[in-house]
């Protein structure tokens, strides 16, 4: 029998659950079952090539599926995607897979979240965010069963930093010598963004210490102010760069990234569902979350100094992230269910690695 303790991923090819295994895989002190659809696409096949990391075929909202996927692993990493499944269907999902979960013998659950947003936001309707809203309101129902044989963590993240190459991507100057633009409705707002390989420390800092039990381990690397991005970017790359403060409307009419159909569409499968949010009205609330987020003093904060304390050799701001990946604001694909208009282009290999 192998000495290494089995850890399901759930998610494992998307651009969160591949730095979760990459990290698993690389720490040589667990074997991985990537839970993934299809065993034929380029992100299944690279980290099937990774150290210990098996595919498991199968679909996780399906519940034959996830009663063998939870068979016999130690942990669980759980990213499901709310993108699909819409808010409603997303907590359905993470407390069915939890309770799937916990009967199976798992004994270390860690569910990938997002911050509550309506929660945070005072319980105002502008900051509804249907896949922070799914994901922090299963955070909070795990958290309350103290008395689970399972042990739960929770990991709270935010956006890729890595988004800065596809959702948060600048406009190209429009002749030589213009400015790149960083287009937001943050006003003097930040984003706490995360870089993906540092998320991935995370998730296996959680499965190495199981006193985690009960803790929601809240990262980000930097909280990002979009004026500061620009002269960041600047610095690192020498290229002319402003920020263009704009409102909601203007940014949904004329820079939302997937284009001005995508606005109205719906989020999540069921385009019959009355609960779903379009993508314009779930955006809306995931701004206005991050407006009010400047310097770490608003909504959504970070505690900086315990995040260095686990995690040392973090990336601890924007520009050595820019350093590190050779960001010059150039395109690349780094969602795998990335939606442009609508509908999923298709995957992408290494881009976030
Ligand atoms: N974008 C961000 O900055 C960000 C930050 C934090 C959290 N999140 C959350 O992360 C989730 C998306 O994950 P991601 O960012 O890693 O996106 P992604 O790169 O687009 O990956 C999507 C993942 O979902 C899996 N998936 C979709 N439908 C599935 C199904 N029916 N059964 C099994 N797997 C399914 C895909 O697996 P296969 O196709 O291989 O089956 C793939 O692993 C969303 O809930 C989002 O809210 C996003």
């Amino acid at each position: 029998m192998s000495p290494l303790k089995s850890i399901l991923v759930i998610g494992a090819t998307g651009a969160q659950g591949m730095a979760v295994v990459r990290s698993l895989s690389r720490s040589r002190r667990y074997a991985v079952r990537a839970m993934t659809r299809s065993d034929s696409s380029a992100d299944a096949k690279l980290i099937s090539s990774w150290p210990n990391v098996s595919l498991f075929i199968g679909d996780c909202f399906n519940e034959a599926d996830l009663r063998k996927a939870f068979s016999g692993v130690h942990g669980a990493f759980v990213n499901t995607n709310g993108y699909v499944t819409g808010e409603k269907g997303e907590i359905y999902w993470g407390i069915r897979m939890y309770e799937i979960a916990v009967r199976a013998g798992v004994k270390h659950w860690v569910w990938g979240s997002l911050d509550y947003s309506t929660k945070l936001g005072g319980w105002h309707e502008r900051f509804k965010c249907g896949h922070y809203d799914g994901k922090g309101k299963v955070a909070d129902w795990v958290l309350a069963q103290p008395r689970s044989p399972m042990a739960s963590s929770v990991l709270t993240s935010g956006p890729y930093m890595e988004l800065l190459f596809e959702f948060m991507l600048p406009r190209p100057p429009k002749a030589p010598g213009e400015p790149y633009v960083f287009v937001a409705p943050l006003g003097s707002g930040a984003v706490p963004l995360i870089h993906l390989e540092d998320l991935g420390e995370y998730g296996l800092y959680l499965f190495d210490n199981p006193s985690t039990n009960g803790l929601d381990l809240k990262v980000a690397t930097q909280h990002v102010h979009w004026a500061e991005l620009a002269s960041t970017f600047t610095k690192v790359t020498g290229k002319p760069a402003e920020y263009l403060d704009v409102s909601l409307e203007e940014y949904m009419d004329k820079y939302y990234p997937a284009g001005k159909k995508a606005v109205t569409r719906k989020i999540g499968t069921d385009r019959k569902d009355p609960t779903l949010l379009t993508w314009g009205q779930n955006f809306s609330g995931f701004w206005n979350l991050f407006k009010e987020s400047g310097g770490n003093k608003g909504l959504v904060r970070r505690d900086y100094e315990m995040l260095d304390r686990i995690h040392p050799g973090r990336v601890k701001s924007v520009g050595e992230w820019m350093k590190k990946v050779g960001y010059e604001g150039q395109p690349r694909p780094v969602l795998k269910d990335w939606v442009d208009g609508g509908i999923a282009k298709g995957e992408r290999v290494e881009a976030r690695l």
